[in-house]
């Protein structure tokens, strides 16, 4: 047995504040209320369903995840947001149309209450949506708003924690820029209104202020700075990032470390997909496509190492596509086409077409990141939880660590890392002792 972790405990209500009142927050809100009354089930979610084994396979010791860590209780969670639109979360999402009618009539009243307080917005960031109900001033000025809405909704609430969640639409591709390096760089950017402070970093920096840890559910740069970092460690705030992994990506994950595990060669991995939410209108724009595309491109060649395994990854030519199709809605279809090749070089085809419910896969995600990092957060954890990979397509890392894509590591990282905080032995999967 190890030391365990100090954890505060997880006492009184935590508030889960989200920039983007669109399909997935509300989605995960509507479905929270829906299992608080028991109308159904967080399936997906391995905060609520999960087990995990301690100590030898002998031990037979397998608690529940949320018995064994001291996690919020989801009785105790309320919501709010921020959007450039004014629906409440229940308008917002019967027009998502991911949940159905009847059971969005069942939560109707909490989600009436959740009206999006007037959002950070800027255009040249996001360039298909345009909406009534945003702030306006310097960059400095909407910080500070957007920390008087924070503590105000925390004190309104009675919150004894918050945690923010970028549920907001994608960005335009930027990289870090001298405003980005230090502290105070940034601050200082803020009250110039320097243009490469994103609206996203804007809440990012709101949140850490307040000493409230920070996730972001899509691939905008965000977090992923020299400046917030080092306020977040200043601050003692967990960070995590970025982009959700569900749909194409979450399959490429489960299937490419299958394929390299037994030394299967891959020419070409041709994915494409049609989405026809506002997420998929966003994505039209090539500069939020570019930031999306990044993080998709990115997870082959991190799993594959081509540089070790030449002769069976390094030609291999990796393709993905978006297209907007408004009659799909949320029910995004991905096809995947991967050409392989084994014994003796004989190539070989796989076709994927997965059916897929974009907020469907996504609601669980943001359940267990609230979950985990406001657990992280007690537990004195502060900066890039890398532990927390498993659910991205980009997982943030220490900066130059090349992050860890393959979802069974990720799983055993996170599982190893609940194990650790408890005090129990590491399970390394070794096992000769039962052969002693
Ligand atoms: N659904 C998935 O499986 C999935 C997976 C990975 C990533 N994501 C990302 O999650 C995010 C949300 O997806 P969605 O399907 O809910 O999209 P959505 O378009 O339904 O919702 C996004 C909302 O954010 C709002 N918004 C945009 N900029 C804002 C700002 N600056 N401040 C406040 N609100 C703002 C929009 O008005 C919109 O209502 C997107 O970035 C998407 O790429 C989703």
């Amino acid at each position: 047995m190890n030391q365990q972790v100090k954890i505060a405990p997880a006492e009184g209500k935590l508030g889960i504040l989200i920039p983007g009142i669109g399909a997935v927050s509300t989605t995960f809100m509507a479905g929270i209320e829906v299992v608080k009354r028991g109308l159904g089930q967080p399936v997906g979610s391995l905060t609520q369903l999960a087990t995990i084994r301690l100590g030898k396979r002998t031990e037979n010791r397998t608690p529940m995840i949320k018995d064994f860590v001291p996690l919020a209780d989801i009785q105790d969670l309320v919501f709010g947001g921020w959007d450039i639109f004014e629906d409440t979360a229940s308008e917002a999402a019967a027009n998502a149309k991911v949940l159905e009618p009847t059971l969005l009539n069942a939560v109707k009243e909490p989600l009436q209450a959740i009206k999006p307080m007037a959002a950070v917005f800027d255009q040249e960031y996001v360039r298909r949506i345009n909406g009534p109900n945003v702030k306006t001033g310097t960059k400095k000025e909407k910080a500070e708003a957007l920390i008087a809405d924070i503590e105000g909704f925390r004190k309104k609430n009675g919150c004894s924690r918050l945690v923010m969640i970028w549920c907001g639409s994608t960005e335009v591709f930027h990289k870090p820029a001298a405003v980005h390096q230090t502290l105070a760089t940034f601050e200082e950017g803020l009250a110039k209104n320097d243009p490469d402070i994103a609206p996203s970093q804007i809440y990012a920096y709101a949140a850490i202020k307040c000493g409230v840890p920070f996730a972001n559910g899509a691939p905008n740069l965000t977090t992923d700075v020299p400046a917030l970092l080092e306020l977040a460690r200043d601050r003692n705030v967990a960070l995590c990032g970025k982009d959700f992994k569900t749909g194409q990506t979450y399959m490429k994950t489960l299937l490419a470390p299958g394929l390299k595990a037994r030394m299967l060669g891959i020419d070409g991995w041709f994915s494409t997909n049609i989405l026809g939410n506002r997420d998929g209108e966003v994505l039209e724009d090539p500069g939020s496509f570019k930031t999306k595309e990044e993080t998709k491109l990115s997870v082959l060649d991190q799993i594959l190492q081509p540089h070790l395994y030449p002769d069976l990854y390094k030609d291999l030519y990796h393709a993905v596509r978006i297209n907007y199709y408004p009659p799909r809605g949320d029910a995004k279809e991905g096809w995947d086409n991967i050409d392989i090749f084994g014994w003796l070089g004989y190539k070989m085809q796989i076709k994927i077409d997965f059916l897929c419910r974009d907020s469907i896969l996504a609601a669980p995600l943001v359940l267990d990141l609230v979950l985990f990092l406001d657990l992280a957060q007690r537990a004195g954890m502060k900066g890039v939880q890398e532990w927390l990979s498993f659910y991205f397509k980009a997982p943030m890392t220490a900066p130059g660590l090349y992050p860890e894509h393959d979802i069974f590591i990720q799983l055993m990282k996170l599982k190893n890392t609940l194990r650790w905080m408890r005090g129990e032995t590491l399970i390394t999967h070794l096992g000769l002792e039962y052969y002693d």
